[in-house]
């Protein structure tokens, strides 16, 4: 059986299971997912998507439906696509329009860890299923007590029905001060996605991997899947902070940077007064061998200043990564 994680417009993500032999819209269409479709028959492109990882078998096409040049790209046509192994596949529809419904999940606090003034530690095992997600996704979780839902990156791939997530405890935030004063072992909450697009794809190239302050969550999953499957090229973190203790999870990195082939990582401290032997923000420290004159993939997230000033730096150097992935750490209000 291959797991084939099926990524929408809107970046909802849902996995079903390919028996060998089925084609990926076979897959889908067993598991109620209407993924667009037509001819079945690789003649009119219509279920045209695009493979981000995996191998698989393409499959007889007409070239009206897919030229050569596409097929070298990634694209595939899922109606003749059999799967060799597990894949992500994004379908050029939304998740509304191939009927999928967002997944809930219920859950409890596990565990609540004070990591340091300004990062609180949250474990939560999950009641049924252990929710399928790509690391780097994230999911909306309900504030308990009231009806608003702010999104978390998954910090860890799930171990025995339990998750983890690292959240900056802003002061007077609701979910902050609901997770600082408050939470408890036990207490139920309400998780719905996995939602984004911010996941690790194949390295295909070396990476750079740019978090701001809890940004660092997406990586530490991402970190776990190279922990348990290998990385075949090398990769470098800059994880930047405000304050000295701002900086979380320095041991795991460690154990992290110690099992991941080619796998290193520095951090950074803005914080004037900070004794730290490397101040400033990220950008400060991204050297030209770094940048492998932009044959890189380069994936960024942390708070919105942070990723709009890489963001310009990095054009003010015109430098362009092979790709860029990022996501914003963005305030609710500013979502609406
Ligand atoms: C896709 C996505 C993934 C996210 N993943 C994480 C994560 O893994 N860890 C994490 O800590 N956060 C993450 N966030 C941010 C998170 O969803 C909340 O916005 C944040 O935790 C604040 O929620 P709150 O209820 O405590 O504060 P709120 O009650 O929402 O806000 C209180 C006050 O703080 C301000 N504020 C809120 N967020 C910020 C911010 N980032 N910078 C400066 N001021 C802010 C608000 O403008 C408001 O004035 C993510 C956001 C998005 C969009
Ligand atoms: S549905 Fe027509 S090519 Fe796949």
């Amino acid at each position: 059986m291959a797991r084939i994680a099926l990524n929408f417009e809107d970046g909802v993500t849902r996995f079903v299971e390919a028996h060998p032999g089925e084609t990926v819209a076979d897959a889908a269409y067993r598991c109620r997912i209407n993924i667009p479709m037509d001819c079945r028959d690789g003649a009119c492109g219509t279920c045209k998507s695009f493979c981000e990882a995996g191998a698989y078998e393409l499959g007889s096409h007409l070239d009206d439906a897919m030229t050569e040049d596409e097929a070298r790209q990634g694209y595939v046509l899922t109606c003749q696509m059999k799967a060799r192994s597990d894949c992500v596949i994004r379908i050029a529809a939304t998740s509304a329009m191939c009927k999928v419904k967002p997944a809930a999940m219920a859950a409890e606090i596990e565990e609540v860890r004070r990591l340091s003034p300004s990062t609180i530690g949250v474990a939560v095992k999950m009641k049924d299923e252990v929710p399928a997600y790509l690391p780097g996704q994230y999911v909306n979780i309900g504030v308990p007590g009231s009806s608003e839902t702010r999104s978390y990156s998954f910090s860890s791939m799930p171990k025995d029905g339990v998750v983890d997530f690292l959240v900056r405890n802003i002061p007077g935030g609701l979910m902050s001060s609901y997770l600082a004063d408050r939470a408890a072992p036990g207490d139920a909450l309400n998780l719905t996605g996995p939602i984004g697009s911010f996941y690790l794809r194949d390295l295909k190239r070396r990476a750079l991997f740019l978090a701001g302050g809890t940004g660092l969550a997406p990586f530490l999953a991402m970190l776990e899947k190279l922990e348990r499957d290998g990385a075949s090229q090398p990769i470098h973190m800059l994880y930047g902070v405000t304050r000295d203790d701002d900086l979380v999870e320095l041991e795991r990195l460690g154990e992290l940077a110690a099992v991941v082939p080619g796998f290193t990582f520095d951090t950074v401290v803005a914080d004037e007064r900070s004794a730290h032997p490397r101040k400033g923000f990220v950008t400060h420290h991204l050297s030209d061998e770094t940048l492998n004159g932009g044959d890189l993939d380069i994936y960024l997230c942390g708070p919105p200043p942070m990723v709009d000033a890489v963001r310009g730096y990095l054009a003010g150097r015109n430098v362009t990564p092979s790709n860029f992935y990022c996501e914003k750490f963005s305030p609710s209000e500013q979502r609406a």
